[in-house]
């Protein structure tokens, strides 16, 4: 089951609300490539545009930061360096076991882990912007 963006994830900014939706897109793009119906083939590009996106992504969102003035700023900065290398972990276990055999019986730990590195992102760091946010109209870049 792929993970859906919800209305209730929006942290009141439209030009982050759609990274993360396309984070998710990747997230399911990963999952789906990994099980037994996906195509390997696109297992590595989807892993490489996820640490791409990621990147640009908190880079967004740490200009965006500065601009509505957001307090926990230095919080969020060491936030997305972790999240960068916790990625990139995950990343390497995955590309550790795409091959072996037995790969089908960890793919359910692999996704979980990627999922709640998503979600912790979105649905606990990012919330707290939400009331920052609130002060603009959801086009504010
Ligand atoms: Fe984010």
């Amino acid at each position: 089951m792929p993970i859906m963006w919800r209305d209730e994830m929006s942290v009141g900014n439209g030009r982050i609300d759609q990274d993360h939706r396309y984070l998710f897109c990747l997230i399911n793009t990963i999952e789906f490539s990994l099980s037994s119906c996906g195509d390997k083939d696109i297992l590595e590009t989807a892993l490489d545009q996820l640490d791409y996106y990621t990147k640009d992504h908190f880079e967004r969102e740490e200009k965006l930061m500065l601009k509505i003035s957001y307090p926990k700023y230095p919080d969020q900065r060491s936030a997305h360096e972790l999240l960068i290398s916790q990625l990139a972990e995950i990343r390497e276990k995955i590309i550790t076991i795409k091959d072996k055999p037995d790969m089908q019986d960890i793919i359910p730990d692999i996704t979980e882990l990627l999922r709640n590195w998503l979600l912790d992102h979105v649905l606990k760091d990012d919330m707290l912007m939400k009331p920052y946010f609130d002060k603009y109209s959801m086009d504010f870049i």
